[in-house]
């Protein structure tokens, strides 16, 4: 894809009229703060602080690049004068609104996994389709391992449970033995060198079923590299906290894992912490948080026509109550 292209043109928002929908209540009065954690190509933000006039952003992307992006989106917009933007990752955001003297958030947007602009870039290696250094690190500039670093350094065991448990692989082994084989007589380096070695490592009959051979084992791996279970786990509890009373937080995932960490989160938050039996409520057993979301909302059928990027989609959403803790 062109460099020159626009944040606009790079990303298209998923569920962002339904985002703003939820989001848009707490955010009503004067220099109430949206924190978007996951800016991108700041297609949510851009939307949220055009409905929302009185509202200032404080912008987190890991990714450099995405926030010069969004940064000339955003001021093109118009909104040049209300945005904090910081390189950080999401699991940081109570530090961030200290850092900037802010007591807490009104509204907390996170959109999981990666942009279209990150897919696209193909020196990032996110992509099976192109051929390109493994690098898959959403924030290069981090110093951390890259793919070619964990398929050089890690078990063939530990390869395996990343294939399985954050692509779903269902030959795991195999590639990990395939991988492990391999690079005994040279480093993987090259994102065409790991697709071929995972179309010669499964099953014929698998290689034409459940889409591209590769695709599950390079989901794993961008899911490892950059730690993005371990991140989101410290992330929805700092979020949660961080919020105001009358605050809300919406959360978008896309991938089964995320999900079950979201939902396992709000779940703890938005239910009584009563033991069971007990005959009455006490008010340290009440939950601070209701549910906005009925389960997790998934995108109708035009949004799937215009963006396949919504498919997996699950969106979760919780209120912070205005009840004294
Ligand atoms: C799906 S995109 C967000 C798109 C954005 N909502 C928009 O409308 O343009 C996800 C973004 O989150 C960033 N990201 C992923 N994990 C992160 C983390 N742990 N901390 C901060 N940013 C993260 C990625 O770099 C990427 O830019």
């Amino acid at each position: 894809m062109p460099h020159s292209l626009p944040a606009e043109q790079r990303h298209l928002p998923v569920l962002r009229d339904r985002c703003v929908e939820l989001l848009l209540p707490a955010l009503q009065h004067d220099g109430a703060v949206y924190v978007d954690g996951t800016l991108g190509m700041g297609g949510h933000a851009t939307a949220i602080l055009d409905a929302a006039p009185q509202a200032r952003l404080v912008g987190i992307d890991r990714d450099a690049q995405a926030l010069d992006l969004a940064r000339e989106r955003l001021q093109r917009a118009g909104h040049g004068d209300r945005i904090t933007l910081v390189h950080a990752t999401y699991d940081r955001i109570p530090e961030v609104l200290d850092d900037l003297g802010l007591p807490g958030a009104a509204a907390i947007l996170l959109d999981l996994g990666l942009s279209s602009f990150q897919i696209d870039t193909d020196e990032r290696g996110f992509s099976y389709a192109v051929d390109a250094p493994l690098d898959m690190r959403m924030d290069p500039d981090s110093g951390g391992p890259t793919a070619a670093d964990l398929l050089a350094d890690l078990p063939e065991e530990e390869i395996a449970r990343i294939l399985h448990d954050l692509g779903d692989e269902r030959h795991a082994r195999r590639i990990a033995r395939a991988v492990v084989r391999t690079r005994q007589a040279a480093p993987l380096t090259r994102s065409a060198q790991l697709v071929d070695l995972i179309e010669q490592a499964v099953p014929a009959v698998a290689r034409h079923r459940g889409g591209h051979p590769a695709k599950r084992s390079f989901q794993a791996l961008r899911i490892a590299v950059n730690r993005e279970l371990e991140i989101l786990v410290d992330a929805l509890e700092g979020a949660l906290d961080a919020l105001l009373p009358g605050g809300r937080l919406a959360v978008e995932s896309y991938h089964s894992g995320e999900d079950r960490l979201v939902k396992t989160a709000f779940h703890r938050r938005t239910t009584s912490s009563a033991p069971p039996g007990l005959p009455v409520e006490l008010e340290e057993h009440r939950p601070r948080f209701a549910a906005l979301t009925r389960g997790a909302e998934k995108a109708d059928d035009a949004e799937l026509a215009r963006n396949p990027r919504a498919a997996s989609v699950r969106l979760r959403a919780v209120e912070r109550l205005s009840i004294p803790s």
